[in-house]
């Protein structure tokens, strides 16, 4: 006798089709084992057995699928690359043990020597120092331009330019990229779009949709949320992600299935998590931003940011990292971040508690000083990567901040 359902060890891909991102979250890319567990199974296994011999030599031989070694596949794994996949809206997703070995490991696959990026000069400071002194020792060349002008995108276009990268919302100054506009710039050169999406997560903004090849993850950030597990993922078409597996799997900056686990949880509450981040960020923007003690807010949910039209536009919210100068320099910064008690300084972002960093000395404080201005990164200048706490206990704590800088 059937009772109906009990076959039905994961829901399949076609039964959740059309579903939002917030359904997806929690239900997409669970495998159940025959116990039938309602929440997640880990495997916390190097490798897998096989029947005998020839069920062995026929899963190396790539006759039979199935997992054969961790640094290949492993099922708590592939749940995660399955869900996060669903809710980017991508074909296929790899999982990485960091976000810069997501990034390191697109470059690996989909470059060569002789190849040209152009890069947004925004990015996280370690993807500059990627590019900048690690892809050039193997023949691959970068140039960084402005995120947001378009004209030097299209100035720095070469016939061997095989990848244009960004970050956008941009780490810690929150300008907006055009999403379709660098895809169109992309594709009419022959070149991949590559969309750095730790700040907005799917849940905020989807740039497969917008024209992206790829999107990279640093899931050690909202992914994770609770500032467990470093991680990282790539997701998009099969075309590519097979080539980024091809490397993985060979040079091994592969992720744990315990991280992996983390991360499958972490996903679950992403959607709640962000609107929360999202609503305390803006009410603390504009609360700074006429703050007389405050020389600039950047945001790009505030009026006044140049891009909050096209944040409107391409985003489904504006992200939970704020960035202001105080007035003054070093001193002055670090003097307000040390008054604080209860924000953790840190330099990681993404996480239910709220934190606080000095990005000229910390994130950003490996570039060259040129970079660093041209970049934008000042020395008055502070980032918050706002959580969930409430919003009135954040104003008192960075008001102790203020009250620093007075005395
Ligand atoms: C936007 C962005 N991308 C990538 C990374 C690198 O990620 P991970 O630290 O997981 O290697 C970070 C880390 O802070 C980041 O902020």
């Amino acid at each position: 006798m059937t009772y109906g359902r009990e076959e039905q060890l994961w829901i399949p891909e076609s039964d959740l089709d059309g579903m939002s991102v917030d359904t997806l979250a929690v239900r997409a890319g669970q495998i159940r084992t025959g116990q039938l567990e309602h929440s997640d199974a880990i495997f916390p296994t190097s490798s897998f057995v096989y029947g005998s011999a020839a069920q062995a030599a026929a899963r190396f031989g790539g006759e039979e699928p199935g997992n054969i070694y961790s640094r290949f596949t492993n099922p708590t794994v592939q749940a995660f690359e399955g869900r996060i996949a669903a809710m980017e809206g991508g074909e296929k997703a790899v999982a990485t043990a960091s976000g810069m070995a997501a990034v390191l490991s697109t470059c690996m696959a989909l470059l060569k020597a002789g190849d040209h990026v152009i890069c947004s000069r925004g990015v996280f400071g370690t993807t500059n120092v990627l590019f900048q002194k690690y892809m050039a020792k193997f023949g691959v060349e970068t140039t960084f331009v402005s995120l947001t002008d378009m004209e030097q995108w299209q100035a720095a276009v070469r016939p061997e330019t095989r990848m244009l990268f960004i970050e956008t919302p941009s780490n810690p100054l929150c300008d907006v990229a055009d999403l379709a506009a660098l895809s169109a710039l992309a594709h009419a050169n022959d070149a991949l779009f590559v969309v750095d999406n730790c700040f907005c997560t799917p849940v905020l903004q989807r740039p497969l949709e917008h024209g992206a090849d790829l999107v990279v993850h640093s899931a050690t950030k909202y992914l994770d949320g609770q500032g467990r597990c470093v991680g990282g993922v790539v997701v998009g078409p099969a075309k590519y992600l097979d080539e980024i597996y091809g490397f993985i799997r060979s040079a091994g900056p592969t992720m744990s299935p315990f991280n992996a686990w983390v991360f499958q949880k972490g996903l679950e509450t992403l959607p709640i998590r962000m609107r929360a981040h999202c609503a305390n960020a803006l009410e603390l923007a504009r609360w700074l931003e006429q703050h007389p003690e405050v020389e600039k807010v950047f945001y790009a949910g505030l009026e006044s940011h140049p891009q909050h039209e096209l944040a409107k536009r391409q985003q489904d919210g504006f992200g939970g990292v704020v960035s202001f100068q105080v007035k003054g320099g070093r001193e002055q910064a670090w003097r307000f971040i040390d008054a604080t008690r209860m924000i953790s300084i840190t330099a990681n972002l993404g996480d239910v508690k709220t934190t606080i960093t000095h990005p000229a000395t910390t994130t950003h404080g490996r570039l060259a000083p040129e970079d660093k201005a041209k970049a934008g990164i000042t020395e008055n200048l502070i980032r918050l990567s706002v959580g969930i706490e409430a919003i009135d206990d954040l104003k008192t704590d960075l008001d102790r901040g203020f009250q620093a800088l007075k005395d």
